[in-house]
């Protein structure tokens, strides 16, 4: 396993450092430094470099049953336009596009690796105009009012610089009826994970769904899930995850 985390500075788009990880500390969580953790969260927040590619790869293969339960409780209908928030390398994107005939994809993201990512394995996707992937600043959405049917994110909530105004640019592109899906591992699941102090900001259902109904929406479904993960970030082993689903 590669553990030491080596920081570079970031040149990209989103705050943070770069960090490359080499083999030649192998030890294990409790080894790592105040500065590798942050570094860690800000991988996670923003993959960045080739580590980042890594990173985005681990977290593909760690948060896909989420992404599933998110899609699940979006009920992806045919021909619809759905807008994902924070897709990190998109591998997921081919379940996205089964779910029903015509279904038009789009990602927003913060991070011009995961951006270029998300690209290069989604190629044949793109090609045809069934994805679009686009880089933001992690608020202001660049599209126009009621444009999507159905919105997804997970595991981002916990990085929104701007909450209520992110939840308020996600109302404004929604259709009337259009539905928002956001999955999110619990408070109660995270905090004890070292990397969390770093980057994080942690919800539990109450202080998710106080954000989205200040902003004009209504609960319409919260599911719970426990899973235990083969995870392959450090430390993550089991948790509780929620999706809570929302109405225009
Ligand atoms: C922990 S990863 C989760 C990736 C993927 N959704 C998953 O669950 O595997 C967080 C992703 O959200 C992106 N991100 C962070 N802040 C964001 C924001 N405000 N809006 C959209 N994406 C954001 C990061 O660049 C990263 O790709």
């Amino acid at each position: 396993m590669l553990k030491h985390l080596e920081l570079k500075p970031n040149k990209q788009g989103c705050k943070g450092n770069k960090i490359t990880m080499t083999n030649k500390n192998k030890g294990m969580m409790k080894e790592f430094t105040q500065k590798d953790l942050a570094s860690l969260a800000n991988q996670l927040s923003c993959p960045s470099g080739t580590s980042g590619i890594e990173v985005g790869n681990k977290m593909h293969q760690t948060n896909i049953s989420m992404t599933q339960k998110a899609l699940e409780a979006a009920q992806i209908l045919s021909n619809q336009v759905v807008l994902e928030l924070g897709h990190g390398n998109a591998a997921h994107l081919e379940q996205i596009l089964a779910k029903a005939q015509g279904v038009t994809y789009h990602g927003l993201d913060v991070s011009e690796t995961m951006y270029e990512q998300a690209q290069k394995l989604n190629k044949e996707f793109v090609e045809v105009q069934k994805a679009k992937f686009s880089l933001y600043d992690g608020t202001n959405i660049p599209y126009d009012v009621a444009t999507f049917d159905k919105i997804i994110t997970v595991n981002t909530i916990y990085f929104w610089q701007q909450p209520a105004q992110l939840v308020r640019e996600l109302y404004r592109v929604l259709k009337p009826q259009g539905s928002l899906s956001i999955a999110f591992a619990q408070k109660s699941s995270m905090e004890s994970l070292p990397f969390t102090k770093y980057e994080f900001a942690l919800y539990d259902t109450d202080t998710v769904t106080e954000l989205l109904e200040k902003e004009r929406f209504r609960v319409v479904n919260v599911v719970d899930q426990y899973e235990q993960i083969n995870s392959k970030i450090e430390g993550l082993n089991e948790r509780d995850f929620t999706v809570v689903t929302v109405q225009k």
